[in-house]
């Protein structure tokens, strides 16, 4: 009896101690750096928080919360500031003496935090025009404790520069999640509306967190069947609990619903009775969803129906379901992911299609690219459409969900690859003109501007699967509230909160999370190649892979290797793809002496014996490159190891077993990738590097076998 009472004990302390992940980065645990905890409450003795409303409780509450965790300590709500309150108000300030904020600049959305001067002393001001702001300033409170910042002397004013802050989910409604590696979808259509999972809650909260105000909640492969009215019912109950955190819902709409749960003949956005079809359903919706955003919609892409189905254009399409949102003050996304088995280079097509419909748009239409011109390979240039499209809103689309980048195996920080785009300067307007400028609506005075990820989120405990990924969902949030955010500060303040404050772990996490994305470029991609997966579900190499009747899904379409080079040549020479950037990009891209090394391979065939920057030739820098690749997830590996025990040990196992994958799927792509290669450069692995221990044959016969959703 004893015996077990110990086992049973032991279990539960285990269990009590197991570190699942769940809580994300709003941890709240105890600051274990005494001299910092001291400091913190010193200066933190009360809160005192006017207001009632829904948000401002749920602000109420988390303040509550996360300081009695971070503190270990419980600081009492008082009626009345005193010296050492955390005073948050809505505007105005009221009796007490508040510092020169300027509240037309905070907007709907902004927040500012200061320290108070005057009679009371430490005295921390948080305080917005409306209650979502104040939410927001107390999440970025909460982290400047979190990330152990000074708090004295604040003088903070935080305003998002982007309106539109999304999460995309690819989810069906039978829960399977497309490119969805953390498991099921967290929708559960069949137990809503009447049982409210405490994860809604729980995401919605996470996502306040980062600033994060809508998500979609539908795959853009879409059901018509989410806009019957059982399944609107469904979709409200969501829209209810995520309201207060100001989050809007979104839907996919299936272009052809008119005909399938409308029982029209027809879904041309040109025909009265569509459009009186559509009107009428977003009455309805509107009835049930009185702040619902809008619809996000795939047409004529990938079997998808739409506009085309009817010789229309993308605008006819839009602008019909513009027309039946706009007098709720809904919005349009409207993807530019489209390419036509008859376009001589994938590459063109969404231009091709999109550009001459520039002006063409209703005022809540946007146009929603990716952030590249294929399909958000590992590294692609930006996508020709920023800039290009002047008067026509473009939201970014960048993905979340880890779909060619080692999806649920490999730790791939993404804020880099992010970055690298947003800061791609399009020079549409002369020098300065960045994909930033163009998506936050700067430079061509746009009102509507947005940014989506394409959720990594699933059912899974941790809800991402690798314990990294979480790093990528929050990075949406913080550079869609702010793109100008560096990679670096992202990660900083996500380890911290992830993890711990501990200085050396922190600096070692943050090499291996800055350098993860280059390294998979290099094991995968290297030098601008792209699009060499294996079909279908997109895990691991198949640069050989010619079978699939659509030559541009087929990794040999893409890099064009044979005996003379490798490379897609999009030169004047070639398919002239270059053509779409503005005329200081296109000079950089055409010139293979001026085109970075990181796209040579995007925009030229280059022959194997072609002198490199690095003074090597093409082949010896694939080769360096793919073992380069390798090297740094062997080094990734060595750094985790070395944190054993300054991480919890879940955490640690999970993530180092992970990499354990993550490395031989390196050596996988590296190998599969160079043996094949090699058949037509005819030349030698230089013998100083390890050589493949298997032949071409034994890679080309992996066969791997994925859930449904994949
Ligand atoms: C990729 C992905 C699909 C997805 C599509 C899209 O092609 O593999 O699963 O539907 O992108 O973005 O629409």
């Amino acid at each position: 009896m004893k015996a077990l009472l110990l086992i049973t004990s032991i279990l539960f302390t285990s269990l009590l101690k197991a570190e699942d992940g769940y809580r994300l980065w709003l941890r709240y645990d105890k600051i274990k750096n005494p001299v910092m905890l001291a400091q913190y409450r010193n200066l933190i003795n009360s809160i005192v928080v006017t207001g009632t409303s829904q948000t401002i409780n749920i602000a109420r509450q988390e303040l509550l919360n996360g300081l009695k965790g971070l503190l270990n300590k419980k600081i009492p709500e008082a009626n009345a500031v005193k010296n050492n309150s955390i005073f948050v108000n809505k505007k105005p300030a009221g009796q007490y003496e508040s510092p020169a904020i300027n509240y037309e600049q905070l907007g709907n959305e902004g927040f500012a935090i200061s320290s108070m001067k005057g009679r009371l002393k430490d005295v921390i001001f948080i305080t917005a025009n409306t209650d979502i702001g104040v939410l927001y300033g107390v999440f970025y409170f909460l982290r400047l404790i979190q990330t152990q910042q000074p708090i004295n002397n604040l003088n903070i004013v935080s305003v998002p520069k982007l309106k539109l802050r999304l999460l995309n989910h690819w989810d069906n409604l039978n829960r399977t999640v497309e490119r969805g590696y953390a498991g099921f979808s967290i929708w559960n259509w069949h137990t809503l509306p009447d049982y409210i999972d405490q994860r809604y809650i729980d995401y919605a909260r996470t996502n306040a967190s980062t600033g994060i105000n809508g998500t979609v909640l539908t795959n853009v492969n879409a059901n018509a069947t989410i806009l019957t009215k059982p399944y609107l019912e469904k979709v409200k109950a969501l829209a209810d609990l995520f309201r207060p955190y100001g989050i809007k819902v979104y839907l996919t709409a299936r272009f052809s619903a008119p005909i399938e749960i409308g029982k029209l003949r027809s879904a041309d956005p040109l025909n009265d009775t569509v459009q009186q079809w559509w009107k009428e359903k977003a009455k309805e919706i509107y009835s049930i969803i009185p702040d619902f955003g809008g619809f996000l919609v795939k047409a004529n892409s990938e079997g998808q129906p739409g506009p085309q189905d009817y010789k229309r254009t993308h605008a006819d399409g839009a602008n019909m379901l513009a027309d039946a949102v706009a007098p709720f003050n809904g919005i349009i996304m409207w993807r530019a992911f489209v390419y036509n088995p008859e376009s001589m280079d994938r590459f063109k097509q969404a231009y091709e299609e999109f550009h001459p419909l520039d002006g063409m748009f209703r005022k809540n239409v946007l146009v929603q690219a990716k952030n590249g011109p294929i399909d958000f390979q590992p590294r692609e240039p930006f996508s020709p459409l920023f800039g290009a499209m002047p008067q026509t809103p473009l939201m970014m689309e960048f993905q979340l969900t880890q779909e060619y980048l080692g999806q649920g195996t490999h730790l791939v920080y993404e804020a880099t690859l992010f970055k690298e785009v947003l800061n791609a300067d399009t020079y549409a307007k002369g020098k300065g003109s960045t994909v930033t400028k163009v998506i936050d609506g700067n430079l061509d005075n746009h009102e509507l501007s947005g940014m989506a990820g394409v959720s990594n989120i699933g059912n899974d405990i941790n809800w991402c699967g690798h314990p990294f990924a979480q790093a990528n969902w929050y990075t949406l949030g913080r550079l869609s509230w702010d793109p100008g955010l560096s990679s670096e500060q992202i990660a900083d303040e996500w380890i911290k909160q992830t993890f711990t404050n501990d200085k050396k772990t922190v600096a070692v996490i943050k090499n291996m999370m800055l350098n993860s994305r280059e390294a998979l470029v290099n094991y995968m991609t290297p030098i601008g190649l792209t699009h060499i997966m294996y079909n279908g579900h997109h895990y691991g190499p198949m640069p050989w892979g010619n079978t699939l009747n659509r030559p541009d899904w087929n990794p040999v379409y893409y890099h064009k290797a044979d005996s003379a080079g490798i490379g897609f040549d999009r030169t004047q020479k070639g398919t002239n793809a270059v053509a779409q950037y503005a005329a200081e990009v296109q000079n950089q891209f055409n010139d293979i002496n001026k085109c970075p090394d990181k796209y040579l391979l995007w925009f030229h065939h280059v022959s194997w014996e072609h002198k490199m920057q690095s003074g090597r030739t093409l082949w010896n820098e694939l080769c360096y490159k793919y073992y380069t690749g390798v090297d740094s997830v062997r080094s990734f590996i060595k750094q985790w190891n070395s944190l054993e025990k300054n991480i919890d040990e879940d955490r640690f196992k999970q993530v180092k077993q992970l990499l354990t994958i993550q490395l031989k799927d390196a050596i996988w792509w590296r190998n599969a990738c160079l043996l094949y290669f090699q058949t037509f450069s005819k030349m030698p692995i230089p013998p100083d590097y390890e050589q493949p221990d298997k032949t071409l044959e034994y890679y080309k016969n992996i066969k791997i076998l994925f859930a449904p959703g994949n």
